[in-house]
């Protein structure tokens, strides 16, 4: 018999038709985009399972790879970030990973760029104002932001989409990048003319501070008051990555003090963002619900991936991009 597939999501066409057109495996769909699965029910779905396609809204860890049992040799995710699964875990059990990094490198880049550029130049609350009759005049300093021309733009956490982040900015006259992560990362960096810096230093000179790190139990809230407290009361602070790598009520403080002139968040905790949230009341913080991969091209090419990871996975061949646990 074929092995046995749950799929946590209704995904995008083209990872499902792979799945169909596989002969391959047996799945079973949760049929919906809109709401994911029920905690419960995912529980009784996995129930013997040889592999799990999910995406991020999914938490893989001990109750969940209990619940499935021994069977499960196989997870693959439909996403870049793997904290919602528990690596520690998986590993004990020899369940390999398959993820989906590089089909959206660009994707993430571009979103990236617009969240930028609408929060340093106030684009949300500009065409609020002129919807809702705040246009009184054209005037001198009204909705004014921030240049990146002769700017410095910060990244924290250098790889595949910070590259791709900066590539794009340059044209834009960017004076300089600088970037901290754990240990420098040459070949990265000279891609992109960047200049290594302490994490202290990127929170002073950046104009522009782009986060693009993983979310690991290093770098949770590594953006806090300390951090915020070190930044140009000019700088911009944007998240593409993890909302976990921020301390949110410090950002809430370092925005309404003026402590820091903007933010823009791709990314939140917990997500979605409660409307009633803090954040959501100022005006100088653009928040978007996490769609920085979400291009149509980009997204059916995160299922193909997805959906080729697995089946490579349940045939003990190597994923084409596989987690090393
Ligand atoms: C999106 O956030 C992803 O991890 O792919
Ligand atoms: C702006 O529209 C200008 O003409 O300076």
């Amino acid at each position: 018999t074929l092995p046995r597939v749950y799929v946590t999501r209704q995904i995008p066409p083209e990872g499902l038709k792979i799945l169909q057109d596989s002969g391959q495996v047996q799945f079973e769909l949760w049929d919906s985009d809109d709401v994911p699965v029920p905690r419960t029910e995912l529980l009784q779905k996995v129930k013997g399972v040889d592999g799990l396609l999910c995406v991020l809204t999914e938490k893989i860890d001990a109750e969940l790879l209990d619940a499935a049992g021994s069977n499960l040799k196989v997870i693959s995710t439909m996403s870049v970030g793997f904290d919602h699964l528990s690596l520690e875990e998986l590993k004990k059990r020899g369940i390999r990973v398959g993820y989906t990094p590089e089909v959206l490198t660009d994707a993430v880049a571009e979103l990236t760029v617009a969240l930028l550029l609408a929060t340093s130049r106030r684009l949300i609350e500009a065409t609020h104002e002129a919807k809702t009759g705040g246009w009184g005049t054209w005037r001198t300093l009204w909705l004014c932001g921030y240049e990146l021309a002769n700017s410095t733009v910060g990244i924290l956490g250098l790889g595949r989409i910070g590259v791709a982040i900066a590539e794009r900015l340059a044209p834009f006259k960017v004076k300089k990048f600088i970037y901290t992560d754990v240990a420098p990362r040459p070949e990265l960096a000279k891609a992109i003319n960047a200049e290594y810096v302490t994490l202290d230093e990127l929170a002073k000179q950046s104009d522009f501070l782009s986060i693009c790190c993983a979310l690991t139990p290093e770098t949770k809230e590594i953006c806090n008051k300390n951090l915020f407290s070190k930044m140009k009361n000019t700088s911009i602070f944007i998240n593409t990555s993890r909302g976990g790598v921020v301390n949110q009520e410090d950002l809430y403080e370092a925005l309404s003090t003026g402590q820091i002139a903007g933010a823009g968040l791709d990314v939140t905790v917990p997500e979605p963002l409660p409307t009633s949230h803090p954040l959501f009341t100022l005006k100088n913080c653009v928040i978007l619900p996490h769609i920085a991969s979400a291009s149509y091209s980009t997204r059916n090419a995160m299922s193909a991936l997805a959906a080729n990871n697995l089946l490579l996975g349940l045939r003990s061949q190597p994923m084409i991009k596989e987690l090393k646990l």
